[in-house]
């Protein structure tokens, strides 16, 4: 299979090769762009020092991988370290995303780095790559975005050598976070309408039965962390950055007086606990899941 480059890949000239879906579109407008995405991970610094990245890439052999796919790749928060920590040849990773404005935002990246992986237009559930072609692929915080999952865990596994594996992080159903407990009392203070209950459809505590479907063996490894915030400003802009509220003001059912209000409350809550105790704590419970064995 010929490589793909970020500008085929922008040019549309690697769409995929199968017909089973169409046009890709970004699931939300919040991945119209992958520069908001971009700053939301900029701005999220665990207390550990840690990076979830180097973490769950610490998990799995990444050295001993030739090619490998970053399936749902966003702007790259997963391939660049593949490359420019764990020294991957970037012609040998390949980023495949249904948003152009995040593979736009790769591409930009790729340049400002200097590195060239292979971008392009493609779905998880329907992946245009023959059986046996990846060494390795990773599916990160994308999963419990797609409407087939189990179709999308078949391709992954299909798309793997015999001895291939996948790495596919995500969240635990099992945490509440400041940020979106004060997005929710804000939304109902403003008598905004919402839908806060409910489980993810791929979580830390889901997610390994799924993926059991595709894989012999899949081992579950969690990463608890916590973020700080000293000041109001400080919580606000990294709330300015969630795909929850950048929705919501793309929404054109909302009054723009309510959509105004929204960051004020937020942010009054956070400075009530930060003038309170002098800081706001938000826990972190994510997660990785390593398998191996991929079903044919
Ligand atoms: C939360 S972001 C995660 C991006 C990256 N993996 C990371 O961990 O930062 C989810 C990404 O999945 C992409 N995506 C959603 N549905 C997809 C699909 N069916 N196939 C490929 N990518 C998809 C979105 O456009 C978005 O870039």
């Amino acid at each position: 299979m010929p490589q793909m480059s970020p500008d085929t890949a922008l040019s549309g000239l690697s769409r995929p090769a199968e017909p089973e879906h169409t046009a890709p579109e970004p699931v939300t407008p919040y991945y119209s762009r992958g520069v908001q995405l971009k700053a939301k991970h900029d701005g999220t610094k665990m207390v550990s020092g840690r990076s979830l990245e180097t973490w769950a890439l610490g998990l799995v052999p990444v050295k001993a991988v030739a090619k490998i796919l970053d399936a749902g790749c966003g702007w790259g928060r997963f391939t660049w370290p593949l490359i420019e920590t764990f020294a991957l040849t970037s012609t040998n990773v390949t980023g495949i995303d249904t948003s152009l404005g995040m593979l736009e935002t790769a591409a930009e990246e790729g340049q400002r780095r200097r590195r060239r992986p292979a971008f392009a237009s493609a779905d998880i559930q329907a992946l245009p790559f023959p059986p046996g072609y990846f060494d390795a692929a990773m599916a990160n915080h994308v999963l419990y975005h797609l409407p087939d999952i189990h179709k999308a865990v078949g391709k992954l596994a299909r798309v793997l050598k015999e001895h291939g594996w996948l790495l596919a992080t995500t969240n635990s159903d099992d945490v509440q976070v400041p940020v979106l407990e004060f997005h929710y009392a804000a939304l109902d203070e403003l008598s905004i309408g919402h839908n806060s209950g409910g489980h993810s459809s791929f979580s830390m505590e889901n997610g390994g039965e799924i993926l059991g479907a595709g894989f012999s063996n899949v081992d579950r490894h969690f990463f608890d962390d916590e973020t700080r915030y000293t000041s109001a400003d400080q919580f606000l802009a990294s709330y300015k950055t969630i795909g929850r509220y950048r929705n919501l003001l793309a929404r054109e059912d909302i009054n723009p007086e309510k959509k105004r209000q929204l960051p004020v409350l937020v942010r009054q809550r956070a400075e009530e606990v930060i003038s309170r105790i002098g800081e706001l704590r938000s826990p972190v419970r994510m997660g990785a899941f390593v398998c191996t064995g991929p079903r044919k």
